[in-house]
This record gives structure tokens, sequence and C-alpha cells, in this order.
């Protein structure tokens, strides 16, 4: 089979590339094991670092249908849909964050349903398309009431999917993420960028600074257990969808101040002293407005898991990607 990664040389694309290389297969839409005949990443920039023949680098831009309808010629029945703006660059800049992260879905899917194969879709939604009063706890079918432009272009994203897939043009599946943390390399423009950063930079002994209040509960996933749902959530049999293809996925729930304390725990008081609290009222906005938890339990019941704690994720990170000259000295990994 093939299988287009959008926004393949991304965070998530290219670590998802790697580890469907290493699995080599996927269901296809009857339920049967299939190998991964080719794996194409499309992404404004080259993805690097692909020296596997079964990889397709495609650099052009994800709003361009003619180079989609190539890509779709040979035969796509797998999209990961992972091509995106993020949340902070999308409210700075509206005109782009609509092209990309709403005009480009709907041109994808229009693609996908003239290809006449009705091909699986993994469609990566957010915690952002939540907002307003919520409930304490979350559940996969609250209203959805972004408050930001990233918000509502997740959202209308869900839409289309579950539409097109309800007329049989796609077998869509829409997983909303956690925030993932922690993030690898330099800050983003996302609003939740400092989820990430308030770990990676002080361990790499440099300043941080966090943005919002101790107090801020955000809902996590490490990049290792973000990688496997999106796995899970494609190999999902159809008859597990009836219940809504709109899935809340498992994470840790936890407060910026448990996140610094997690820190402190594994690599010492010096390393959270790193950390300058200095507020940004948009990111506060953003960020305050998505839920800081929601009821899993589908998606746990479907397979889907999520890491035991927040300490757990930062030890993951020290594991996997920190660069071992860049640690601190004061790191006690215990
Ligand atoms: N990382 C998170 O915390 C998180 C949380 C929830 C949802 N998501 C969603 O998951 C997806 C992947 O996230 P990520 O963290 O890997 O983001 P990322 O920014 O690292 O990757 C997105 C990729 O899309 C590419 N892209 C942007 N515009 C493009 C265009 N016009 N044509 C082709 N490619 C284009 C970028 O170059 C980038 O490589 C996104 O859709 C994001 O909204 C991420």
């Amino acid at each position: 089979m093939r299988v287009l990664i959008t926004g393949g040389a991304g965070f998530l694309g290219k670590r998802l590339a790697n580890k469907l290389l290493q699995r080599g297969r996927l269901k296809d839409a009857a339920g049967r094991e299939r190998t991964v005949e080719q794996l194409v990443l499309l992404d404004v920039v080259a993805a690097e670092g692909f020296a596997d023949p079964r990889v397709k680098v495609v650099a052009g831009d994800i709003c361009d249908t003619q180079l989609l309808n190539g890509i779709f010629d040979s035969g796509i029945s797998s999209v990961f849909h992972l091509a995106a703006v993020v949340s902070g660059q999308a409210e700075a800049d509206f005109d782009l964050g609509m092209r990309i992260n709403l005009d480009a879905s709907r041109q994808l899917l229009d693609v996908c349903r003239s290809s006449g194969r009705r091909p699986k879709v993994v469609f990566t939604s957010s915690v952002a398309v939540y907002g307003g009063a919520l409930p304490d706890v979350v559940q996969d079918t609250t209203a959805l009431n972004p408050q930001s432009s990233y918000g509502v272009q997740k959202a209308v994203g869900e839409l289309l999917v579950k539409d097109y897939s309800r007329r049989g043009f796609i077998d869509g599946r829409v997983l909303r993420l956690p925030t993932i943390s922690v993030r690898p390399g330099k800050p983003n423009k996302a609003a939740s960028s400092f989820a990430s950063g308030i770990i990676r930079e002080p361990l790499q002994g440099e300043e941080a600074i966090c943005p919002v209040s101790p107090e801020t509960r955000l809902w996590l996933l490490s990049p290792r257990l973000a990688i496997e749902s999106l796995i899970v959530g494609h190999e999902l049999e159809a008859a597990a969808l009836e219940g809504g293809r709109s899935i809340n996925l498992p994470g840790v729930s936890v407060t910026v101040a448990e996140m610094v304390a997690a820190l402190e725990k594994v690599a010492g008081p010096a390393t959270v002293q790193r950390i300058r609290w200095q507020t940004d009222p948009m990111v506060e906005r953003i960020v305050g407005s998505w839920p800081g938890r929601w009821d899993a339990s589908r998606a746990e019941a479907l397979g889907f898991s999520c890491d035991s704690d927040f300490e757990g994720i930062v030890r993951a990170y020290i594991e996997d990607d920190l660069p071992a000259n860049q640690a601190t000295e004061d790191r006690n990994t215990n």
C-alpha cells in the first residue's frame, strides 16, 4: 500500500514516518494487513534523513492541487493529514491559517474523493476545538466552541472529515491530540510552545519563559505515545467509529506547577530556577480556553493509551531526545 503523510517533514510527521518504516505494515480499509510499499512525505520543506527506498520526499505546497493529484495518481490508500500552521501563527496571520488549516484540508479531501479509492484519512485535531464555559470533564460529545482561529479551522476540518466519510468518499478518523510535550528542538509559534520549553530549555542549561500562571492546567501526551496513537487510530475497524469519528485521546492532566515540580524531582532545584515567569495575555487567553482534562474512556476502550505521569514524560524526553552533550550536570535520573 502507498501512504501519504502531509506535514511529513514536521515534528510528528518525521517520527511517524520512521515508525511506519520500522513497522512495515498497516491495515487496509477491509482490515487486512498490507505491506507499506511507499511512504510519500509531503511538506513545504523537504523531509531530511530518509535513505529508505520506500520513502518518496515531495517538497511542495499542500495547496497545490495539481501536485496532490499527481501524488494520488500513484494510488494512495491511507493519508495521515498533519500539515498545518500552529495555533499562535494561525492567530497572528488569519489568511495563512485559513489557507493551510482549512482550505487545504478541504482540497485534500476532494482529491481523496476524486481518487475513487475511499482512502483512510487520519486527521489530527486538538484541544483547541473546545472552549468557553466547559464542564469539569469534557466528553467526546461536548459541543465544540473554539476560541481561536486555529481551533475553528480544526473544528471545521473535523466536520468535513465526518461528512466526507458519511458520503463514502473517505474513511476518516479524527484524533483530538492533547498538547504534545516534551517537543525537542527550538520553541515554535504554538501558543502551547512553553509546555515543552519550560522543560527542554532548563534541561539544556538555558532560561525559559513561562507565559501562563502556575495554576494553568494542561492535557499532555508524550511524542512516543502521540505517534503510537496515530497508528492505533489508523488501525481502528470501521465498527469502532460507529460511536463517532472524533476521539479525545488519553493524556495526563497537570498544572504548570506540577510540571515544574516533576522537572525538579528529575533534574534538581537549580534546573527549575532557569524558568522565568512572565505572563503573555494572548497565550494565557488561548491556552486558558482549552480543557485541562477530558474523559478519554472511549479512547482507552479502543486501545489508545497515555503516559502514567508527567515525571515519566520528562524522563522519556531525556532518554529519547535530550542531546547528551546538552544535559545539565545537576540532572538526577534516579
Ligand atoms: N504538537 C502538538 O502539540 C499538537 C497538538 C494537537 C494537534 N496537533 C496537530 O498535529 C499536526 C502535526 O503537528 P506537529 O507538531 O508535527 O507540527 P509541525 O509544525 O512540526 O508540522 C507541521 C508541518 O506542516 C508543514 N506545512 C505547513 N504548511 C504547509 C503547506 N502549505 N504545505 C505542506 N506542508 C506544510 C510544516 O512545514 C511542518 O513541517 C498538526 O496538524 C497539528 O495541528 C499537534
